[in-house]
């Protein structure tokens, strides 16, 4: 279980997240909703301490991860895996030995720095590129790849940490809706098979209804909605991207009608009318 209890992060005079409690039970799918500025980047960041907590405490399974330091801090990084919009490999270099630095906070320096690895994990990098169907890549630069496909390495460099969790931050904002799919599938499936949890962050709420068991809605850094994608209501969406003070539109980006995955719920659009009033179109 990882739990929340009134995390707050302050920047200087602005609270970008504000007093969110949470408990999210091993094996969940939890997809984070809301505006541009919301605060769900910092909330994730936060979980993973790439971020430090101003206020509030974070666990699993009753550890204390908001106030971890040296080895337990960097064991927590391993366990809990963060996966980008832009992927962050390191664009040079082959896709196998991207994948292998999953392994790097488990190795000596000395290893590191030559690229010694072990043989069982060339193995097994190279079967885990095999199970997201980018093992054909192996020997070639990241750089090489396409937006999609480096993404399946990030997600097999994240899985060869062996990690309890997967925490992703727009996974997809970056790709086009064929590899936006192929990328939310990899992240469904090793979900399920492995039971490793999912937190993702998503800009479209049709992705998060199609993929995700909870939905997180935020906004203006507090937690506004959460449940089951069918509890989502017309209010619902409302509260979480119609709440903006300066009577800001809600943008077509928010939604996607392109990801229908596995044949779930149909698409729905948020659109602001000509009274600048929201509304929510089912296809
Ligand atoms: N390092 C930082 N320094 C100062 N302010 C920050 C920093 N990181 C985030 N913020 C502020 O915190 C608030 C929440 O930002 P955050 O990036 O978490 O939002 P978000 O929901 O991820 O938005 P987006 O959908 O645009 O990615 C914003 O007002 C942002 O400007
Ligand atoms: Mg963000």
């Amino acid at each position: 279980m990882l739990e929340l209890s009134k995390v707050t992060r302050r920047f200087g005079p602005n609270t970008a997240v504000d007093a969110v409690s949470l408990s999210i039970p091993e094996g969940q799918m939890v997809g984070i909703i809301g505006r541009s500025g919301a605060g769900k980047s910092t909330l994730l960041r936060m979980i993973n301490r790439l971020t430090g907590v101003s206020d509030g405490v974070i666990t699993h399974s009753g550890k204390p991860v908001s106030s971890l330091s040296g080895r337990e801090l960097r064991n927590w990084q391993r366990d809990c895996a963060m996966i980008f919009q832009q992927f962050n490999l390191v664009p040079r270099l082959d896709v196998v030995s991207n994948v292998l630095h999953g392994t790097l906070n488990m190795r000596s320096t000395f290893a590191t720095m030559f690229n010694l690895f072990p043989r069982e994990d060339i193995l097994r990098a190279i079967s885990i590129l095999e199970r997201l169907g980018v093992a054909e890549n192996a020997t070639k630069r990241a750089e090489a790849l396409s937006g999609g496909q480096q993404q399946r390495v990030a997600i097999a460099r994240a899985l060869m940490q062996s990690p309890k969790l997967v925490l992703a931050d727009e996974p997809i904002a970056s790709l086009d809706p064929l590899n936006a799919q192929i990328v939310m599938d990899a992240l469904k499936d090793i979900n399920e098979r492995e039971g490793i949890t999912v937190v993702t962050n998503l800009h479209t709420l049709d992705t998060a209804r199609n993929y995700c068991e909870r939905i997180i809605g935020m906004a203006q850094g507090r937690v506004v909605f959460d449940g089951k994608p069918d509890e989502l209501t017309t209010d619902a969406v409302r509260e979480i991207y119609g709440a903006g003070a300066d009577g800001a539109e809600i943008s077509e980006a928010m939604t996607s009608t392109s990801l229908n995955a596995r044949g779930r719920a149909a698409d729905v659009k948020v659109k602001t009318n000509a009274a600048g009033e929201v509304v929510l179109e089912t296809a």
